[in-house]
């Protein structure tokens, strides 16, 4: 690997405290920031105290830790080697999200000539979902691709609207949002939160697995079923008589093992890389809902970088989007026909009848969240999608 000398440069933490300096993790401090995030963590979670007081102390000791080790390393950041890029993410890396981090790796380190170096950790190595923002919101790692369906715990509601169900007819129809001002307007929204929102990456369309036959809005009362952190996606359920329960995507196929939840909704390609299907009786294809992600790197550490390394990371991202959103279709098909090969999950298909039901019965959640993630923005998609508003 090239090195080369790199300018030290100031970086402030999301808090805006002024203690990063230098290239990446390649910082003794942001190093020590990362090695504190977790001590806080592990700390956090010997300590049993009710849900809600255990979320507040755990931001509370990740936060103190974090300033602790920050404070304890004096003298100027390590100014050689690369500028690391730690890229965290929940999923396989053999999936969609997975192969455009890795594409986004290769032609990342290729275009600016070894002066950035991409750690790409799948599959909730280093962090789960929430964490993982609030890491990058640290400084800890420097670029995510979190579902739209989890910056809500952030404050940011807006990117719940993607999980309106029925929203979208196709990967065409979402285009048109993301790649248009709607698309535009709700990244910058990233920005106050210590983000840079730099692309949309697809995954797909999500299908319901339980292991009850889910035919008719009426199967659903009284199942337990483990969803992200959407309040979106949270509505829909209840909308159907269910109980939704938010749960981190690495600890989703134990759950369905030992059955804490019945059922959840995924697509295929994250079913099949989780082994869902192993302990799923039946999927049912139902394409209700989409899962694509927001690619967001830490704000002050993208600002800083040297302009020419900037310019050629985006040309990456922009390549490897393409690259990602364009086979991301066939990945899915493909682990659907993996799934049906392993045999282990009936794969249900709705009649025409059964799919109006479907959707009849999830209409009200328009209604229900258009407080929380705004009419305006809702009546704004629904246009794109050629549908006009729902009564
Ligand atoms: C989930 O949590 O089900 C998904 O968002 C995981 C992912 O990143 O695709």
């Amino acid at each position: 690997m090239k090195t080369r000398r790199m300018a030290p440069r100031a970086l402030l933490c999301s808090n805006g405290w002024p203690l990063l300096t230098g290239n990446g993790v390649r910082n003794p401090l942001s190093l020590s920031i990362d090695l504190a995030y977790k001590v806080g963590r592990v700390a956090f979670q010997s300590v049993r105290a009710p849900r809600f007081t255990q979320e507040h102390n755990m931001r509370q000791v990740i936060w103190a830790a974090a300033a602790i080790a920050a404070l304890a390393v004096t003298g100027p950041a390590m100014a050689d080697g690369p500028i690391i890029i730690k890229f965290s993410h929940v999923v396989a890396a053999d999936t969609p999200k997975g192969k455009a981090a890795d594409k986004f790796k290769e032609l990342a380190e290729k275009y600016t000539d070894g002066k950035v170096k991409v750690e790409v950790y799948p599959n909730s190595t280093l962090y789960k979902d929430k964490e993982e923002i609030e890491a990058l919101q640290l400084g800890a790692v420097q670029m995510l691709a979190p579902s739209n369906s989890k910056f809500g715990p952030t404050g940011i509601k807006q990117f719940e609207a993607f999980d309106l169900p029925y929203l979208l007819p196709d990967l065409n129809t979402l285009r048109k949002i993301t790649n248009g001002p709607v698309g535009a307007k709700l990244l910058t929204l990233l920005n106050d939160k210590g983000m840079t929102g730099l692309a949309y990456w697809d995954n797909g369309f999500k299908q319901m697995t339980a292991n009850k036959k889910l035919v008719k809005p009426e199967d659903y009362q009284g199942l337990k079923f483990r969803i992200q952190s959407s309040k979106v996606i949270d509505a829909q359920f209840r909308t159907l008589g269910a109980i939704p329960q938010v749960m981190a995507f690495s600890e989703v196929y134990q759950a369905l093992q030992t059955g804490v939840v019945d059922g959840q909704e995924n697509t295929w390609s994250n079913i099949y890389t989780q082994k869902m299907n192993e302990v799923q009786k039946y999927a049912t294809v139902t394409n209700h809902g989409y899962i694509g992600y927001v690619v967001v790197v830490n704000k002050k550490f993208w600002d800083g970088l040297p302009p020419d390394v900037r310019a050629n990371c985006e040309k990456a991202m922009k390549e490897a989007t393409e690259f990602g959103n364009g086979q991301s279709a066939k990945e899915n098909e493909d682990a659907l026909a993996e799934i049906k090969k392993a045999g282990k999950t009936e794969i249900v298909t709705l009649t025409p009848e059964q799919d109006e039901a479907m959707r009849k019965a999830m209409m009200p959640v328009y209604k229900d969240v258009a407080s929380r993630v705004g009419q305006a923005l809702i009546d704004e998609i629904l246009k794109e999608t050629g549908r006009g508003p729902i009564n």
